[in-house]
């Protein structure tokens, strides 16, 4: 059988689809960004359709970007961003509302009550998460409470639900398959982690139905294949896991202790902690990492919802820059004696502030500070987010203690940026040469799991560094911008 194998990378602002050899190079590409949906502040939807249009287009754009056919492809493997909620009818496999974004706020008030009702505790305890309008239950809860007729549907068992990855997984199989992965599974607050099956009393709690869940497999489980009239024959579907699982793995963090933070539209720092869970007294999430072959492997996950966002914004929404790459020049450019500094909490803030309500802002502008002062504060606020998150993941696994961060996403081609980040750390970042680390993971679940790709340890041999970036900030100057961080943020959260 050959080597090819796809991977369906399905994220918050596009999807991409790859199509990579059995040397882990990447041989086709196709890609597309969709619309995004602010009905009201704070409201974050996509259209289904269009990602699965975008889903069946770039599929198609790789295949013959690569000079393949579906039949050249031993496996795909879908990733996707996590916790956004869809939900159909199983009759006619249409939505029955748009999809309701992991960054859609709109479910505060659910969340606010449920903390007052002292459930935190139980949900903490069986899921790992926190109560926080990000996770899906409180979502599919609002969904089924403002279509009309949707929750006696749900209860009749006439509903599906599904995060991203089990919409594409029905449609790609022409609706014969309704599934998920337990990292997907995980990030619902349905989910109990140790027992690694859908929890009952956490159903009741959210008031989502039993009937409308999907089944729950390992992350290299056997999903079906794909319908043949979609590519022109059936594709096997062998591996699933949310994007920031899939890019540990893809990153070859397969040790406790090693750790990885992807910067997207936010950003995810993913410690392993290995076959047991650990609690967090630093409000982390406790999450899995993978699950594969019957094997639990959790993590410590901390959660930024804005990172490349801000850049997205300084371009889209002040338009002081025409390109995102632009930024990275812009700081190193920027007045050394102006200490701006932006906490970009467009939609709250996550980990380890847990903050809903909060919102953005910008402190120290004098009349000198220009686009480049707020370029270098837009990429700072992500560093020093990253720096609160190894902070906690130090205080919560002793693991943790001398570990460097493998760093993924857009923001990382900025030199300037991962320097800062070094500094600010006060730890090493290593930049990998394949920075496709989140489809790359997809695609090592489903090569591996088709019998085509190495076993992890194969794997891990040929992950490769590209640039280790040293600290090398003064201790002095580091301790004076992480304190002007702090009251940035103290100062937010009390406006
Ligand atoms: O938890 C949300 C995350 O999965 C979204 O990732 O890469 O689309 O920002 P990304």
């Amino acid at each position: 059988m050959s080597g090819y194998v796809l991977a369906i990378d399905q994220g918050t602002t596009s999807s991409r689809a790859i199509v990579f050899d059995d040397h882990f190079r990447v041989v086709g590409v196709g890609q597309q960004e969709f619309a995004q949906y602010f009905p009201r502040s704070g409201w974050v939807e996509h259209d289904p359709e269009d990602i699965w249009h975008s889903v069946v287009e770039t599929v198609r754009t790789a295949l013959s970007d690569a000079s393949l056919s579906a039949s050249d492809i031993a496996g795909i493997g879908i990733t996707n961003q996590r916790e956004t909620v869809l939900t159909w009818d199983r009759a006619t496999g249409k939505p029955i509302h748009n999809a309701i974004v992991w960054q859609d706020r709109r479910t505060a008030d659910i969340c606010r009550s449920l903390q007052n009702d002292g459930a935190e505790e139980l949900i903490t305890q069986k899921t790992g998460l926190l109560i926080d309008p990000y996770f899906s239950g409180t979502k599919i809860a609002w969904m089924l409470d403002h279509v009309n007729g949707a929750r006696e549907k749900a209860e009749a068992g006439d509903l599906a639900f599904g995060t991203i990855d089990t919409f594409l997984l029905w449609r790609l199989t022409g609706g014969r398959i309704h599934a998920t992965d337990t990292t997907n599974a995980c990030r619902t607050q349905l989910f109990d982690i140790s027992a690694n099956t859908w929890d009952d009393d956490l159903l009741k709690l959210l008031r989502v139905p039993r009937a409308m869940l999907p089944e729950v497999k390992d992350c290299d489980g056997d999903f079906g294949v794909t319908d043949a009239s979609l590519f022109g024959a059936a594709i096997p579907i062998r591996g699933i896991a949310g994007d920031q699982h899939a890019a540990t793995l893809g990153q070859a963090c397969f040790e406790p202790g090693m750790l990885k933070s992807t910067y997207g539209t936010g950003c995810f720092a993913v410690l392993n902690t290995g076959s047991e869970r650990v609690p967090s007294t630093s409000r982390l999430l406790t999450t899995i990492a993978y699950r594969l072959s019957g094997h639990t492997t959790y993590a410590l996950e901390g959660s930024i919802f804005v990172a490349g966002a801000a850049v997205q914004w300084l371009r889209d929404g002040l338009g002081v820059v025409d390109r995102a790459e632009q930024t990275g020049s812009m700081a190193d450019e920027a007045d050394d004696n102006q200490d701006v500094i932006m906490v970009p909490a467009f939609t709250g803030l996550g980990a380890p502030w847990w903050n809903a309500e909060a919102r953005g802002a910008i402190y120290g502008l004098t009349r000198k500070s220009g686009p480049k002062e707020i370029a270098r504060a837009a990429l700072e606020a992500t560093c020093f987010q990253t720096a609160d998150l190894l902070r906690a993941m130090k205080q919560d696994f002793s693991g943790a203690k001398d570990t460097v961060l493998r760093v993924d996403g857009g923001m990382v081609a900025s030199d300037w940026t991962m320097q800062r980040l070094a500094d600010l750390l006060d730890a090493p970042v290593d930049r990998p040469i394949v920075l496709e680390t989140t489809a790359l993971g997809a695609a090592w679940i489903a090569g591996h799991s088709a019998g085509v790709w190495p076993d992890r340890h194969g794997f891990t041999e040929r992950w490769r560094l590209e640039r280790r970036f040293e600290p090398q900030m003064a201790a002095v100057e580091r301790g004076r911008r992480l304190a002007l961080w702090e009251n940035a943020i103290r100062r937010t959260l009390a406006a």
